[in-house]
């Protein structure tokens, strides 16, 4: 027996006993390198095959190669069991517990006026209206004798506000808007049609259907040959486009001082259809807003000349319009931010 194939065995003995014992990959390539490698143990026994007679060297050769088909494919083995246990503890590390509660995200959304506001603005920028922002501080000139407001006028009185001095103040309407779009507006070129959308604000007792401080929508077009007709058209169309199509519109006279003549314009009730119920508070109608032909003197005082230039305006209140439209019996939700209020509008 030669002392090559001792050595052998013993190697085999040896490496057969220590590969299950290997838990990881490097200690697995270190055993590799230190059997199979340049200067392992299986390369350095058969150095010694060149000092073995003839019969011999076949024979150990045989053994040699043996040993190392059978330890490749039992270190290829073993690999591939590690690879795979470090998978599995992977894949038990990462499991997903799907019955977890998941991240909610708060998604905001437009207050349901601003949504009011937009929608109101869409029709009339369809119907080729520009949209004018105002000043929520005024002068007394622009909110009360531009509309035909001298002091001393007993129409104030029902539009008392804060007033900063004596002359500046919050505005009580939207209508300063119609004098300062005359005013800034080129009449060579062609009429004027404009909405201004804005906060105005009032003395008045806060309950469920008042508020210091609401709303409004003007409007105005002015041109040669404005008459009532253009007015009753275009209102019935947006209020038709806003409340559905088959709602009447009820026409009562009415004073503004700014409007000659002055209406005030009534829906049939959208809710009983004009039978009479808690919404139109039995009457079959709602009020929903102030119109008339622009006062003459309030032409004049933009330098428009009132023989020549004629015109129609109307102011709308968009808390009234989004109460009527949700069923919102309460003024003040609109303010107090309260989250259960908003998100129903979404
Ligand atoms: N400014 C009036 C108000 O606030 C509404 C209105 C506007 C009436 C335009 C007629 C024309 O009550």
């Amino acid at each position: 027996m030669s002392s090559l194939q001792e050595r052998i065995e013993a190697l085999k003995t040896q490496a057969l006993a220590s590969l299950p014992k290997l838990s990881d990959e490097s200690a697995l390539n270190d055993f590799r390198v230190s059997i199979l490698g340049k200067k392992g143990q299986l390369t350095e026994i058969l150095k010694g095959m060149k000092d073995l007679s003839n019969e011999e060297r076949p024979i150990i050769g045989a053994l040699a190669n043996d040993f190392r088909d059978k330890i490749t494919d039992l270190i290829e083995e073993k690999k591939q069991e590690l690879e795979s246990s470090k998978l599995n503890a992977e894949l038990a590390h990462e499991t997903l517990d799907v019955t977890l509660p998941g991240n909610m995200h708060h998604k905001g959304t437009r207050h349901i006026l601003t949504q009011t506001e937009e929608e109101i603005e869409e029709i009339f920028l369809g119907m080729g209206y520009e949209i004018v922002d105002g000043y929520e501080v005024e002068t007394d000139h622009y909110n009360f004798e531009r509309m035909n407001l001298p002091k001393d006028h007993p129409a104030r009185d029902m539009q008392d506000t804060f007033y900063i001095t004596e002359d500046t103040l919050l505005r009580t309407h939207t209508s300063p808007m119609q004098a300062r779009s005359m005013d800034a507006h080129d009449f060579s070129k062609g009429g004027l049609r404009m909405i201004a959308p804005g906060r105005v604000y009032r003395r008045d007792t806060d309950d469920a259907t008042h508020s210091h401080q609401f709303h409004q929508i003007e409007g105005l077009v002015v041109d040669k040959n404005i008459t009532m007709a253009d007015l009753k058209g275009t209102l019935d169309l947006v209020m038709k486009k806003m409340f559905g199509q088959d709602r009447k519109l009820r026409w009562r006279p009415s004073y503004f001082p700014f409007t000659e003549p002055s209406v005030e314009v009534d829906i049939s009730c959208f809710k009983c259809g004009g039978a009479g119920c808690n919404v139109c508070k039995h009457t079959g109608w709602i009020e929903i807003l102030g119109a008339g032909m622009v006062h003459p003197n309030v032409l004049e005082m933009s330098g428009l000349d009132s023989k020549v230039y004629s015109g129609f305006a109307f102011g709308m209140g968009q808390e009234r319009i989004a109460m009527l439209r949700y069923g919102i019996n309460d003024i003040r939700g609109f303010y107090q931010g309260d989250l259960r209020f908003l998100k129903q509008f979404a």
